[in-house]
């Protein structure tokens, strides 16, 4: 179902464009796909080290965001997705990145197969980005909010940061939690992808490819 996403998610990419990559398992399958039409492509803009390197390995040149502009689209998966569009993402560890290329699409291509396709977030834990003399004080304002906050063992982000993994929300209004939990001081990035969502969701299933649109 990853690669039949993936390869649904080609149709999405316009040609002789800059395409914002994603990262995780379905990503890589895309990347893989794009590596059959770099020609026609002008190169990619990675969301971390790892598709960076996957895009390079097969002759597709990564480009800065900052010389790319803004980007025609930006192909990625997801831990869990809402019919509205909204999701819960990082759980590659990634969403810093993620969220600025995205931010800097202007359409977000979510690619999941049917078993992230949820009524509401948060049974995947949430996953934020903290500057890591924070970890404390972060960990305690989730405590406040309801969460049950985990260190990611062992992991550092591309960007040199901890993660926070938040078990048992239940996010009822992500895009009121997406903005809570930016304002606590040490959040580099939470993992709530609601204020600016999937345009479009790539929907694999036993049946076949489903394409959905916000509700
Ligand atoms: C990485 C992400 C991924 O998109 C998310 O974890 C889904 O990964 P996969 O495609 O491997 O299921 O947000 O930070």
């Amino acid at each position: 179902m990853k690669r039949a996403v993936a390869q649904a998610a080609i149709a999405h990419v316009p040609a002789d464009c800059i395409v914002g990559v994603g990262t995780g398992s379905t990503a890589n399958f895309f990347i893989d796909e794009l590596a059959g039409i770099k020609h026609k492509l002008r190169g990619a803009v990675a969301s971390s080290e790892a598709s960076a390197k996957r895009l390079q390995g097969h002759g597709i040149e990564v480009l800065s965001l900052n010389d790319a502009g803004t980007l025609p689209v930006y192909v990625d998966g997801a831990d869990e997705i809402t019919r509205h569009m909204h999701m819960v993402k990082g759980g590659g560890g990634a969403l810093t990145r993620e969220k600025i290329v995205a931010a800097a699409s202007r359409k977000f291509v979510c690619m999941c197969d049917a078993s992230k396709l949820v009524d509401v977030l948060g049974k995947f834990p949430l996953p934020i980005e903290v500057i890591p003399m924070a970890r404390s004080y972060v960990a305690r304002e989730l405590v406040a909010l309801g969460g049950q906050p985990k260190l990611r063992e062992g992991f550092t982000t591309d960007n040199g940061n901890i993660i926070l993994d938040v078990h048992n929300l239940q996010i009822m209004n992500p895009v009121e939690l997406e903005t809570t939990l930016n304002n606590i001081a040490g959040v580099v990035t939470n993992g709530l992808f609601a204020r600016r969502g999937a345009d479009v969701l790539l929907l694999g299933t036993p049946e076949g490819v489903q394409t959905l649109t916000a509700a």
